[in-house]
């Protein structure tokens, strides 16, 4: 009898033992997989496609900002994914981002309008999402409180690209070749639906008129953001309207550069030559500009925007300095653009003086 009753002592205290170890494993797991709180940020960067030149080279800046926030309190680490055009493939990242222990979100979508999946998912991990660059619709922004948006502001790019050419027009550079008083132009948009494309365009062309330029459209071309394709709409419009076109406003610098190749590909004679005139102030971009080949550039502020970002994503995480950002409709930080001639590229393009 005693001998069961010790037989079965032994076996509960088996069983505890097994119990004790199988909770020290199952917590040491949790402890890797969750959050900890204020001293550790494991950031999760989507982004929508690494064939665009700016995006690349915001990506890049961003990751420094995040590296630069890594002190003895803050451990930081970054994992970036890219979807490369696919919003399915994107919705896939941010969950496993999410599975990996991420606790903040940087998004720059694919598809603007479709952010629901994401946004569902980070609200039932309770992980805060920082868009970026590809500006959600007002609604879904309302979707949830720890949404929050980090750009520049489509119209003021617009109108400054106006403003230089405008400025350009009237400072007689000869760009009225045929001198009929008006300028005959062309226009190569990014991609549809995009907050930067429609945007620009219209307050280009506006701020052109309000400044008393004659204008005459002779065509526009979508190109998607893209060098490759602006090139090729570049190549059409030329032998549709051969020597006519004297001003080339493309919504973003790789699409002006691909203008310029279109241009260099003919081997059109240089007093045929249009202006071009990009926005972003790219490496390439600026390059352009320095050369003499691009008129002026808008410079898209990639360096103060990803250091909101990683500042927002920070007062996220550790719960502190959410007072020092300043913030427009609640949620939202816009960086202002800069104009960028041949008279301050030099400030921008620093490789340039060496
Ligand atoms: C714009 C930028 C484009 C392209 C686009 C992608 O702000 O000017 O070059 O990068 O974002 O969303
Ligand atoms: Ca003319």
């Amino acid at each position: 009898m005693d001998d069961r009753i010790i037989g079965n002592n032994r076996i509960a205290w088996f069983e505890i033992v097994v119990m004790v170890c199988f909770c020290a494993v199952f917590l040491c797991a949790c402890g890797n997989y969750q959050p900890s709180g204020a001293d550790r940020m494991q950031v999760g960067v989507a982004y929508y496609d690494q064939s665009d030149t700016f995006l690349s080279q915001m990506i890049e800046c961003l990751k420094g900002q995040f590296e630069a926030l890594e002190t003895e309190e803050l451990e930081v680490t970054v994992m970036i994914r890219e979807a490369a055009g696919s919003q399915r493939v994107q919705d896939d990242q941010v969950k496993e981002l999410i599975d990996a222990g991420c606790n903040v979100l940087c998004v720059n979508l694919v598809d603007r309008a479709d952010p629901s999946e994401i946004i569902d998912l980070a609200r039932e991990y309770n992980v805060p999402i920082i868009f970026f660059n590809r500006e959600p619709v007002a609604e879904d922004m309302l979707q949830w409180e720890r949404l929050y948006y980090v750009g520049a502001d489509a119209e003021q790019s617009g109108i400054m690209q106006g403003e230089l050419a405008a400025g350009a027009i009237q400072a007689g550079r000869q760009i009225d070749r045929n001198k009929d008083g008006k300028i005959q132009y062309v226009v190569l948009e990014g991609e549809p639906g995009h907050q930067d494309a429609i945007i620009r365009t219209e307050s280009a062309v506006n701020t052109l008129k309000q400044k008393g330029v004659s204008l005459e459209k002779l065509s526009c071309g979508i190109a998607n953001w893209n060098r490759a394709q602006a090139q090729n709409r570049m190549m059409q419009m030329i032998s549709q309207h051969q020597n006519r076109i004297e001003l080339v406003l493309a919504n973003n610098d790789d699409m002006a550069l691909g203008a310029i190749d279109a241009y260099k590909k003919l081997n059109v004679t240089e007093s045929a030559i249009p202006a071009f005139f990009g926005i972003d102030g790219t490496d390439v971009g600026l390059k352009a500009v320095a050369d003499g080949l691009m008129s002026a550039t808008v410079y898209n502020d990639k360096e103060g925007q990803s250091a909101e970002i990683a500042k927002l994503a920070a007062a996220l995480i550790t719960g502190t300095g959410m007072e020092k950002i300043k913030f427009e409709n609640q949620r939202y930080i816009y960086l202002p653009y800069k104009k960028v001639t041949g008279s301050n590229v030099k400030e921008y393009h620093k490789e340039e003086e060496t």
